[in-house]
């Protein structure tokens, strides 16, 4: 055999070889085996939504925010930048607002999550999103449910008497201003400029005069 013949045979063989690896490489495994390694890269994660525990195995990295609309199609809560910059987003947990675009779902363990559709329903509105209707707080409407959820927040913020940027004092009580409000409002952006109404709504809420 000359040298020319032992290269091309050589040839021959690698690439029969590496079709042979590259099949047994791309062949689908068995179902029993494909469940095993997707339950291998969840995490067992349990949390209450709006008065309903909920015991779920999920990919660590997903959001609060997908989990909320994906998984638990609580569509009430929106998706706007899903990167934390308009608010669209907002939920309360344990009483405190958060952007759950920014929160991994399984860092809420044990967490007591209220959406929007745990804070009223159309026959039996919690008294924000009473306020909001009364007062045109919206237009097209897809900010108002972030918007409620913080509007309810920053009352209790206000109640508990955390200062904001805009606090002159940081000891006394916060007021209900207008300046106030829209300083801890801030976070929640409104593309339609309900702003004035939104405000007038908290104010009527938090027993003020709009
Ligand atoms: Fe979360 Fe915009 S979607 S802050
Ligand atoms: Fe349209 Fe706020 S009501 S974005």
């Amino acid at each position: 055999m000359d040298n020319d013949t032992r290269t091309r045979i050589s040839r021959r063989v690698f690439i029969a070889t590496s079709a042979g690896t590259a099949a047994t490489l791309a062949a689908p495994l068995p179902a029993a085996a494909q469940a095993a390694a997707a339950a291998a890269d969840t995490s067992p994660v349990q949390f209450e939504v709006n008065g309903k525990r909920h015991e779920l195995r999920l990919d660590p990295r997903t959001t609060l925010l997908d989990v909320l609309r994906e998984h638990l199609h609580l569509t009430g809560t929106k998706k706007g930048c899903d990167q934390g910059q308009c608010g669209a987003c907002t939920v309360l947990v344990n009483g405190s607002r958060i952007n759950s675009c920014l929160s991994l779902a399984v860092m809420h363990e044990g967490d007591s999550i209220t959406t929007i559709e745990g804070l009223g329903t159309p026959e039996r509105m919690h008294p924000m999103q009473a306020a909001f209707v009364k007062h045109d707080g919206f237009q097209c409407g897809y900010c108002t449910p972030g918007q409620i959820c913080s509007a309810v927040a920053v009352l209790a913020e206000i109640k508990a008497g955390v200062p904001s940027h805009v606090s002159l004092d940081l000891t006394a009580q916060p007021l209900l201003s207008k300046q106030e409000l829209r300083e801890r409002m801030s976070g929640n952006i409104c593309r339609c400029g309900a702003y004035p109404n939104i405000i007038d709504a908290m104010q009527e809420t938090a027993g003020g005069t709009p």
